[in-house]
This record gives structure tokens, sequence and C-alpha cells, in this order.
């Protein structure tokens, strides 16, 4: 029998800290960390490029299957804050994929089969090397359905609204809150009833809720299930 790879799967909705804990809970245990949002992101990105329609699922999966996107750790001169490099077609792309733009077309482009299938290969061959925090909406339910440890997180819809926007803030950005509140109502509502891979918990997960806890005691909670369900690394 082979053992499954060492993979800790998180998933839930926008701004639900799945980004922020698993990037921590990844430096902890020495794994790579892979978000795959930031794929669908720069899928979205490349078609706006390109002008093309993200409705139009033949045009927007052939750009899935063509283009090269590379997501790694930051070297020292790219070092702003950034928790990760995203690469599209050799170019750095990491903070535009967090444009208000893409964030209005990435739904779209994310619930097309086509992009899926494209996406989902490509993380299942980073998933497969193991040592792996893997985060998205999808990923305990079809990325890496046997990965040993599956979360499921989320918060309060308005509890993830007042993070964004306090982000945003931070950012310089100016907001108004209660659109921000009625986008997000309306991405998740998108991404939980598409018919390719919805945003739902694996039976098997464990579901968090990080409504009013610290992002600490969140990762503290995910090691302690991972010290529980990952085998221990070999020594010597
Ligand atoms: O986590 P995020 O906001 O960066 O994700 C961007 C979009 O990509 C979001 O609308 C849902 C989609 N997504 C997905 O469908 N499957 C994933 N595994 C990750 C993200």
């Amino acid at each position: 029998m082979t053992e499954s790879p060492q993979v800790i799967t998180i998933d839930g909705p926008a701004a639900s800290g799945k980004s922020t804990i698993g990037k921590l809970v990844a430096e902890r245990l020495g794994f790579v960390y892979l978000d795959t949002g930031a794929m669908y992101r720069a899928v979205t990105l490349a078609a706006l490029q390109r002008g093309v329609d993200t409705n139009d699922a033949m045009a927007v999966s052939d750009i899935a299957r063509h283009v090269r996107l590379d997501l790694r750790t930051p070297t020292l001169e790219e070092a702003d804050g950034r928790q990760y490099t995203v690469l599209l077609d050799g170019e750095d792309v990491t903070w535009e994929i967090r444009a208000p733009r893409v964030d209005r077309h990435v739904s779209a482009v994310a619930a097309h089969g086509g992009v899926r299938e494209a996406m989902v290969a490509q993380q299942q061959r980073i998933g497969q090397q193991g040592a792996v925090v893997m985060v998205g909406r999808d990923i305990g339910t079809v990325v890496m359905p046997d990965a040993p440890l599956k979360i499921y997180l989320d918060a309060s819809l308005e509890e993830r609204a007042h993070r964004r926007y306090l982000e945003a803030v931070a950012r310089g950005e100016r907001l108004d809150y209660e659109q921000l509140l009625a986008a997000m109502r309306k991405r998740d509502a998108y991404d939980g009833s598409r018919d390719h891979s919805p945003m739902r918990a694996a039976a098997d997960a464990i579901q968090l809720s990080s409504t009013g806890l610290s992002i600490s005691e969140v990762v503290d909670a995910v090691l302690v299930l991972a010290a529980e369900r990952l085998r221990r690394p070999v020594t010597g």
C-alpha cells in the first residue's frame, strides 16, 4: 500500500484566514506553501491582458492550459511584504493578481471546467511531492482527497469583510465597507453553487471557525492536529 503524501489541505471562503494560517503552519513545519487561489487569479489576469471575455470557457481554458505559472519563495530583492512570488510566463504579477478587476472576474474563470482541470493537474503534481500545505476551495474534496489532514476554515461574513476592509485601508486604499460586504457575499454564493467543484467542506474535514480567534490560536490548533495526523519525519 502506498502512503498518502504528507499534505495539509485548508479550504474555506475568502478572508477566512486560510492564507495567513496556511503560510504560518507551513513555516512551522518546514513545508512548502501553495495558495491555489493565486493560480486562478493569474489565469484571470492572463485572460484580461489578452482581452479575452472571461465568460468564454473555451478561450479561457485554452489560456489556462498554455500559460506558465510559477509560485515560489520571494528572493531577498523581492521581499516587500509578499507571502510568495507569482510568475506568469516569467513576469512578476504577485500584486497585479490582487487588483479589483481580477477580483471581479476570478469567480467566472474558476467556474470553467477546463480551467479547473488544468489547475488541478498542476496542483496534484506538487501535492504528490509531499510536505505541502495547500490552500483553496476544493483541495480536500477534489485535489488531494486522501490528504491525512484536511481543514475547513470559516468565519462570519461580517468578520471576513471587516478583515478585507482593514487590509485595504492599511494599503492606503479607500473602500466602501457595505459594497465590499455585498461583493464578498456574491462571490461566496457563486463559488459555492458553481457546477464544477463547488466550495464545500470534505466530509472528513475538520471544521474550524476563526471568528473571534487570534491567528496564533488557529495556527496552534492546526499544529496540534498535524502532530496527531502526520507521520513523523524519518530522521537519522
Ligand atoms: O482565495 P482567493 O480569493 O485568492 O481565490 C480566488 C478565486 O479562485 C475565488 O473566487 C475562488 C477560486 N478558487 C477556486 O475556485 N478553487 C481554489 N482551489 C482556489 C480558489
